[in-house]
C-alpha cells in the first residue's frame, strides 16, 4: 500500500490525473475503472487539460464506471452517465462504444447486473481502478454490510449515503434510494487501484480503511489486501492517520 499525502484538493487532483495519464502512456488501450462524486471532478479537469496539451490520448481507452443510480435515465442530470458525459467524456476523444456504465433504467435489474459483470469479465482485468470513498467507507456503492458482495449487484443505499448525495438534488425526496454497483471482487480484480479522498469528513473513513480491521462493515478496508493500491489524500483526509 502506498500513501501519497498532498497539501490540498488541487494537488490531489493533479497527482491522480498523472497516475491515470501514466497508465495510458504505458498502455494506450488501458481499461480504466472510473468513479463519480465530488472528489474526482478535479482529476477529470486535469485529465482534460492533459488531453488538450496532447499529453494523453483516449482513442483506445476503455472505461467501466463503478455504479449508477437505479431509476434515473442516462439523460437525467443527476445520473452518473450524465455526470461522466458532462464532466469528462465530451471533452476527450474516447470512443462512445468503449464507455460502459450500468443502465439505471434496465427493466430487469438482476439481468443488468449479470450483463455488466459479464462485460467486465469479457474485457479482462481493469488496468487501473479509480475510487472515491463514502463517509461510511463505501466504495462504488458497496455499503457497510455483514458480508462483502463479490459481483455487480443491486443496492439499497444507506441513509448516510442518501443524505450525503442529497446535495446534488433539488429535493430530498428526489435522491435515489437504490443503485447498481460493481462488487468488491470486480474492484479487487483491478491490477492497480488509486483511491482519492479530500476533506475532514473523510478522515475517519480513511483511518478505518488504512489502519483498521478488514471488515465488510468498512468496505474500503478490503483494499488492505490488494497488492497495488495507492491512496492520494489531501492533508485533511489524512489528518487522523497515525503516520
Ligand atoms: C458516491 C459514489 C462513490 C463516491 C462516494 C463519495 O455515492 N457512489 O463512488 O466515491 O459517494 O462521493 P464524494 O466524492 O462526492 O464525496
Amino acid at each position: 500500500m502506498k500513501i501519497i499525502k498532498t497539501k490540498d484538493y488541487q494537488e490531489m487532483s493533479k497527482k491522480a490525473a498523472f497516475i491515470v495519464a501514466s497508465q495510458i502512456t504505458i498502455k494506450n488501450n488501458s481499461i480504466l475503472g472510473l468513479a463519480t462524486g465530488g472528489t474526482p471532478l478535479g482529476m477529470y479537469q486535469e485529465l482534460i487539460k492533459l488531453y488538450k496539451e496532447e499529453m494523453v490520448d483516449f482513442k483506445e481507452v476503455v472505461t467501466f464506471n463503478l455504479d449508477e443510480y437505479y431509476g434515473l435515465s442516462g439523460d437525467s442530470e443527476q445520473s452518473y452517465r450524465y455526470y461522466m458525459e458532462e464532466n469528462f467524456f465530451k471533452y476527450i476523444n474516447i470512443k462512445p462504444e468503449n464507455i460502459h456504465i450500468p443502465d439505471g433504467m434496465a427493466a430487469d435489474v438482476s439481468l443488468e447486473c449479470k450483463r455488466y459483470n459479464r462485460l467486465l469479465e469479457r474485457e479482462g482485468a481493469v488496468d487501473l481502478q479509480v475510487l472515491g470513498i463514502g463517509r461510511n467507507a463505501h466504495i462504488g456503492f458497496n455499503e457497510p454490510d455483514d458480508e462483502f458482495k463479490a459481483d455487480t449487484h443491486f443496492v439499497k443505499l444507506d441513509d448516510d449515503t442518501i443524505e450525503a448525495n442529497a446535495r446534488f438534488f433539488d429535493k430530498p425526496e428526489d435522491v435515489p434510494q437504490k443503485a447498481i454497483s460493481m462488487g468488491i471482487k470486480n474492484i479487487m480484480q483491478a491490477k492497480k487501484i488509486v483511491l482519492l479522498a479530500n476533506g475532514l469528513e473523510k478522515a475517519d473513513a480513511i483511518k478505518k480503511t488504512i489502519e483498521g480491521k478488514i471488515s465488510p462493515e468498512v468496505p474500503a478496508s478490503v483494499l488492505q489486501l490488494h497488492p497495488d493500491v495507492t491512496f492520494v489524500l489531501d492533508e485533511l483526509a489524512a489528518s487522523k492517520l497515525d503516520n
